[in-house]
């Protein structure tokens, strides 16, 4: 019984404390002092999107989608840019209005709704062509399981989940080692999140802010892969890739001629930096 209440407390203040976090860290992106989300960029036309993404996703024009996670809305409308017609849900009211200020200043087909992930079946309605997360997002998810069954459910049979993530074998490494060694367990169990304590985000911006505990679990491919299909959808590829697209330790080094990609320094034995999946609901 003591057990169950302890697991309902920290349950509920991941939550709070994760979204004071993101407020926080929103309010600072879309500033954009340091220039790492390319504002200014995006307004005067720009592409936003990575190149895994972009060689992965293919052609969205006229494809309905629905953007999980979206932050600040940028790459959402990168893809309504592309021709599609989207929607993008964040639980941080702060990255929300920036969305719906972008929005505004260029007129792209997207809107954007304010809620937890976990709500995103009775937030938003219809059924979409594809769902589309990417890069640092179901980390600060507990329940693998419920969010692939939410992914399910906003699909249309023959519609597809697009997945792009830090991959969970980088995660296990201590980004604040000087060797980057291992660190972590290769599952965070529900109810022992990993806690971190950081007063700066990883856009290169000098910028402080004061809600500085989050709470992140690492999810294995396994887990991963098994929630999908348990959720009702047919995997149709699992690719993994030795690029990343922040530089989540101080020892990853720019891709030269590629921008805003990181990888491993020279020497440094191999790793799976990111993963990317395609899945098809049947
Ligand atoms: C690293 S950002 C994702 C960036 C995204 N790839 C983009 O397009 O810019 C993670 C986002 O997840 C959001 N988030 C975290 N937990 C959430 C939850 N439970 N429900 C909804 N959004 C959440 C945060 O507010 C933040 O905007």
């Amino acid at each position: 019984m003591l057990a169950f209440f302890v697991l309902e407390i920290i349950m509920s203040d991941y939550l709070k404390l994760n979204l004071a976090n993101w407020n926080d860290r929103a309010a600072i992106h879309y500033r954009d002092e340091a220039g790492g989300y390319r504002v200014k960029e995006f307004l005067n036309g720009a592409d936003n999107l990575h190149g895994i993404e972009d060689r992965e996703i293919g052609d969205v024009k006229d494809l309905r989608i629905a953007h999980l996670q979206c932050h600040f809305g940028i790459d959402t409308l990168c893809l309504a840019r592309r021709g599609a017609s989207c929607v993008g849900l964040d639980f941080s009211p702060v990255a929300i209005a920036a969305a719906r200020d972008l929005q505004k200043q260029t007129g792209l087909d997207a809107s954007f709704v304010e809620g937890n992930v976990y709500d995103a079946r009775s937030l938003i309605e219809g059924h979409f062509d594809m769902v589309y997360v990417t890069w640092g997002a179901i980390n600060w998810l507990p329940d693998i399981a419920r969010w692939a069954r939410v992914v399910s459910s906003l699909l249309k049979p023959g519609g597809t989940l697009y997945l792009l993530e830090g991959h969970p074998s980088l995660f296990t490494h201590d980004e604040s080692t000087a060797d980057f060694k291992l660190g972590y367990d290769w599952r965070t169990p529900m109810d022992r999140p990993v806690i971190m304590d950081e007063a700066t985000t990883y856009t290169g911006d000098t910028a402080t802010f004061a809600n500085t505990t989050t709470h992140e679990w690492n999810h294995p491919l396994s887990d991963i892969i098994n929630a999908v299909i348990a959720s009702g959808m047919r995997l149709d590829y699992l690719n993994e890739h030795e690029e990343l697209a922040w530089q989540f330790a101080p020892i990853m080094v720019p891709v030269e001629g590629k921008r805003r990609m990181w990888v491993l320094p020279e020497g440094f034995p191999r790793l799976p930096l990111a993963f990317s999946l395609r899945a098809v609901k049947i």
